[in-house]
């Protein structure tokens, strides 16, 4: 077993990123921990403020587009591994400015490639030194209802400039792994949710709307089908990764839950109506959702055009991790999901907070474009 002493984060302060710090501080014997991130408008990391505070985490703010700032990082650093989440991370946003997503996710990825190579190289460290890039299911495009699932050897495919920045970045790892010796490992994984995602996603779009008031946007026919993970099954799975995969390796992890978006959003209502039935408390805090007018969320439901390009459908086969590290989803949906969405009817000042500056404007460029359907 790999057993770092000094890890870099990358993109530690967005949704999976902040979950894996804590992951990882929580260990019985954590290494030191370095976040490195460049604070984009999705990066909302206060609940890292106590680990920062006892020392237990070192925070960087920088940008791994700039190459000269990542050698300075690393030549004082001392990692002996690198987990790197930071990335422009929302398929909408890439469809309407794509730029940042190839500046972000190829050649900043392709920075840090280049940085831990020539530092570790310099140290000795390649035998013993690690680099996990944190892909996505996305590289492989989509199915159709009736395909197997995704497999460690399926065809790369991707299908919007997200996807496609992704691949890319996973080619770059693989490619310096095979040729210079990089000790690289590869992990795609499904959709995530559950606490500190950012608002522009589905899950917690619609949560917060619902608790609003505001219409639900479904895209299309709302019969797209995405694979769901809860966050901390997905730090559980990348820790053991990074401690105990094989260099090379690439590791599908899913959550074994497949739900069309539909299903989802439906699922949130019942749960928000439930909650708010019961608790007082919510109905002041919310009083501008539906549910607390003892009516339900789902009148806010609201079919609007559809993505382009939308993949049909994710779905992971997470036996090769299975068998080969042991890990599997603990959470099952439904109950990850009553968690998730409790999480942000009593966390309401975390998302508030991201709701200012940008994201109105976010809301305006990607939704008033969107006719309604129904
Ligand atoms: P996120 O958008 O919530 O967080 C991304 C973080 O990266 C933010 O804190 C942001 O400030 C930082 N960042 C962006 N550009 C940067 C730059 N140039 N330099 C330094 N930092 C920068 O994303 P997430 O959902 O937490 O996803 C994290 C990683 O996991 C991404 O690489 C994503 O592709 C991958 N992934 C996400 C999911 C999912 O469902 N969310 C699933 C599979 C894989
Ligand atoms: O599969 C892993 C990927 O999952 C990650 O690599 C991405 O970083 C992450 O954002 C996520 O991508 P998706 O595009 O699947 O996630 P998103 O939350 O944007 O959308 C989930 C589904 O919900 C998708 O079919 C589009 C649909 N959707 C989304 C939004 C934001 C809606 O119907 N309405 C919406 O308003």
């Amino acid at each position: 077993m790999h057993r770092p002493a000094k890890v870099l984060v990358t993109g530690g302060a967005g949704f999976i990123g902040q979950n894996f710090v804590h992951h990882l501080a929580a260990q019985q014997q954590p290494p030191r921990i370095v976040v490195l991130d460049a604070l984009t408008y999705a990066a909302n990391p206060s609940s890292l403020e106590p680990l920062v505070a006892s020392g237990q985490v070192e925070f960087v703010k920088g940008d791994i587009t700039e190459l000269g700032a990542m050698e300075q990082l690393f030549a004082a650093g001392g990692f002996d591994a690198v987990v790197h989440f930071a990335a422009e991370s929302h398929v909408d946003r890439s469809i309407l400015g794509p730029d940042a997503f190839i500046q972000t996710n190829i050649t900043g990825t392709y920075n840090l490639l280049k940085c831990a190579l020539a530092d570790w190289t310099a140290r000795k460290l390649l035998d013993k030194a690690r680099f996990l890039h944190v892909s996505t299911d996305e590289v492989f495009g989509d199915l159709m209802p009736d395909e197997a699932p995704f497999t460690e050897s399926s065809p790369y495919r991707p299908s919007s400039p997200y996807s496609a920045s992704k691949a890319a970045a996973d080619h770059l790892v693989r490619a310096f792994t095979r040729t210079y010796g990089l000790p690289g490992l590869i992990s795609n994984c499904s959709n995530n949710y559950g606490p500190y995602q950012h608002p522009e996603k589905l899950i917690p779009l619609m949560i917060i709307h619902a608790l609003q008031g505001k219409p639900m946007p479904v895209y299309g026919d709302g019969q797209n089908v995405r694979d769901w993970l809860f966050v901390e099954d997905h730090c559980r799975a990348l820790l053991e990764i990074l401690l105990r995969g094989v260099i090379a390796q690439t590791y599908n992890v899913g959550g074994a839950a497949e739900r069309t978006n539909e299903t989802v959003v439906r699922s949130i209502c019942g749960l928000i109506d439930e909650r708010v039935a019961a608790d007082p408390a919510m109905r002041r805090r919310f009083p501008d959702s539906p549910a607390s007018a003892g009516g339900s969320c789902a009148q806010l439901v609201t079919r609007v055009t559809d993505r382009p390009g939308h993949d049909r459908r994710y779905a992971i086969d997470g036996r090769f991790l299975k068998e080969s590290l042991g890990v599997g989803p603990r959470e099952d949906f439904e109950s990850g999901l009553r968690r998730t969405v409790a999480w942000y009817m009593e966390n309401d000042q975390w998302w508030r907070r991201a709701l200012s500056g940008d994201f109105s404007q976010w809301l305006a460029r990607n939704y008033d474009l969107r006719a309604l359907k129904s």
